[in-house]
């Protein structure tokens, strides 16, 4: 089992799709085992994203992820990490393939609605970047056997 971290970007909780996205990962098969609405502070921005701050573009980046409210939260799965960006798509909404949480909901490289964490690393590094240990719920869900063979 993998655990990633997702965040539903200012652009979705804006649009009210925020149940909409959750429901798509419900559905996948995903477990949520923790969950927060919050706002970002330029100092979590620039911790969340270390490896863009010397970007050009990282000032409107900033200013995009701390504009409004994010939903921050744990995903655990099998493969939970690539299962999730392949469910996001490509970066720009208009290179993303139709039937991606971007391909279908997104115009934009900027606003593109969800994070996924890219690698193991960067999910260890950045669940600890919103939960403390004691807000991950542990606990499987009794419909796991009906999601996949007792041996996957
Ligand atoms: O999120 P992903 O890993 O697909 O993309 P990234 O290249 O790591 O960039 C992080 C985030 O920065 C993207 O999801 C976009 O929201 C934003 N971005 C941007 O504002 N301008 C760019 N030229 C590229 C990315
Ligand atoms: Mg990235």
């Amino acid at each position: 089992m993998e655990r990633t971290l997702i965040l539903l970007k200012p652009d979705a909780v804006q649009r009210r799709l925020m149940g909409t996205l959750i429901s798509r990962f419900e559905e996948k098969g995903l477990n949520f085992v923790a969950m927060k609405l919050l706002k970002i502070t330029p100092e979590l921005a620039k911790q969340h994203y270390a490896e863009h701050v010397e970007k050009g573009w990282y000032p409107t980046l900033e200013n995009f992820i701390t504009g409004g409210p994010v939903v921050a939260a744990v995903l655990e799965g099998l493969e939970a990490i690539q299962v999730v960006r392949d469910m996001l798509g490509a970066t720009s909404g208009l290179k993303a393939a139709p039937g991606t949480i971007r391909g279908d909901f997104s115009s934009s490289r900027q606003m593109n609605l969800v994070h996924g964490s890219d690698g193991p690393d960067a999910a260890d590094r950045e669940i600890k970047l919103y939960f403390k240990p004691e807000e991950i719920v542990e606990g499987d869900l009794h419909l796991t056997p009906w999601l996949r063979a007792g041996d996957e």
